[in-house]
């Protein structure tokens, strides 16, 4: 049982924080709780004034939003050239190259927002999965769940004992964006999206692993979720309170469900992780792709922001979501690589749908892809400032 233990507790990228802290170690085994949050109001809360958080309570701005999924990575040649010398985990795992990474797009573009450099997936290493990225491939689980029994050998560590890497970028990053006005947006993945990496070991096209333990193990399904929620709501928290003025929940892969598994199976985890974040005093956006069928269903999970993909009109996904909400979209990241005339007649579209009412971020539908213009990204960005600009001024 030890040697089980050691093969499932020990989180290889980051031994350097946990060399030597068996306590800490320890923290990470199954029963152990995540502490409760005692003072939620020692949050930073720099920049409300600023145009991405005033649209995320739905207030009027001088100009649209906009910042962009994924917007630090391959397409920049700035970020290849530092993963030429470092591997993921170990740029993740590193305050001032991850910080570093973080700033790229902000020093490249006029963006509203940035987001810190990590991984959805980091958490699962500290959850006791083996997790790398194969070059060309994408992320690899060496130890996936495959029976009831996996589950109970996953620990639910605290973040700030096992992630502390992340929350010491984020604290970097936002002193170095203070001066600047510009907030920082922390992440995690949603319990649903981690679950199915951490059960197929990687990507899937149909999620039959996930699905099928879902459907034959739904006792351990529900075990699965509550530990990845516990994680997720407290990584969520100590990144706000590491200075993240927002925190975006992505379930990248949710929209595999349909809407009676997503209620039953999904949904209750999802809500408990988005009430545990809330606690923060920080807007939430919750961002999902494929789930045009589903959004009175997110809706109903209480963020103030829900991001959108590219298959559903702004305006329709706005009407079901109900307009109590922000909505972040909606882009399809494959329309960056077109013409200008037809990025901007898309753009176009989306502001139209948007119908200039309080609440919209421009963004993409999904995550930028590497093959994309540079250029093409600069002059999206000032478009959008320059065509949602409101000549008055805005009183606050
Ligand atoms: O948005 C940002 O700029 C911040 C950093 C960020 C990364 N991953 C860095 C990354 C964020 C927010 C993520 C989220 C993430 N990671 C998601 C949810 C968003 C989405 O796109 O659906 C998911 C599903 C992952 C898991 C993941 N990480 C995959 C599938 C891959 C490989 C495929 C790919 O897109 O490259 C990664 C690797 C990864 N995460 C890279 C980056 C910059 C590429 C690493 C590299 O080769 O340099």
């Amino acid at each position: 049982m030890q040697d089980q233990m050691m093969d499932f507790a020990v989180p290889p990228w980051d031994r350097r924080h946990l060399a030597g802290n068996a306590g800490r170690l320890e923290a990470g085994g199954p029963g152990k709780s995540v502490p409760r949050q005692s003072n939620p109001s020692e949050t930073t809360s720099v920049h409300e004034e600023s145009r991405f958080l005033r649209a995320c309570r739905r207030e009027v701005v001088d100009a649209t939003p906009v910042w962009f999924m994924r917007q630090a990575g391959r397409y920049l040649p700035e970020y290849r050239a530092i993963r030429a010398r470092v591997g993921m985990l170990e740029a993740i795992s590193t305050p001032d190259i991850a910080c570093a990474i973080t700033l790229q797009p902000i020093e490249a573009f006029d963006l509203d927002a940035a987001i810190i450099f990590a991984d959805i997936l980091t958490p699962l290493i500290c959850m006791g999965l083996r997790l790398d990225f194969v070059a060309g491939e994408g992320p690899r689980i060496e130890n996936p769940l495959r029976a009831s029994r996996d589950v109970d050998r996953l620990g639910t560590p605290p973040a700030a004992e096992t992630l502390p890497s992340t929350l010491e970028a984020i604290r970097l990053a936002a002193a170095a964006l203070a001066s600047r006005k510009i907030p920082l947006i922390g992440f995690a993945g949603a319990p649903f999206t981690l679950a199915s990496y951490a059960i197929e070991g990687g990507g899937s096209r149909t999620y039959e692993l996930t699905k099928g333990f879902m459907y034959a193990e739904p006792a351990a399904w529900a075990r699965l979720m509550e530990r990845l929620a516990t994680v997720t709501a407290d990584y969520l928290v100590q990144q706000a309170r590491a200075g993240a003025s927002a925190l975006q929940l992505f379930d990248s892969w949710v929209g595999a469900l349909s809407p009676l598994d997503y209620a039953r199976y999904v949904a209750p985890y999802t809500a408990r992780v988005i009430q545990g974040a809330r606690g923060a005093g920080v807007p939430l956006i919750y961002f999902s792709t494929g789930t045009a069928g589903l959004l009175g269903e997110i809706a109903g999970l209480g963020s103030e922001v829900v991001g959108v993909d590219w298959r559903i009109g702004l305006d329709a996904a706005w009407r079901q979501l109900g307009y109590d909400r922000a909505i972040q979209g909606n882009l399809d990241p494959v329309v960056l690589m077109a013409p200008w005339r037809e990025v901007r007649r898309h753009a176009d579209a989306i502001l139209a749908q948007a119908g200039g009412r309080p609440g919209h971020i421009f963004n993409l539908g999904h995550g930028i892809l590497p093959a994309t213009p540079v250029e093409t990204v600069r002059r999206l960005a000032a478009y959008v400032h320059e065509r949602t600009a409101r000549r008055e001024q805005v009183v606050v």
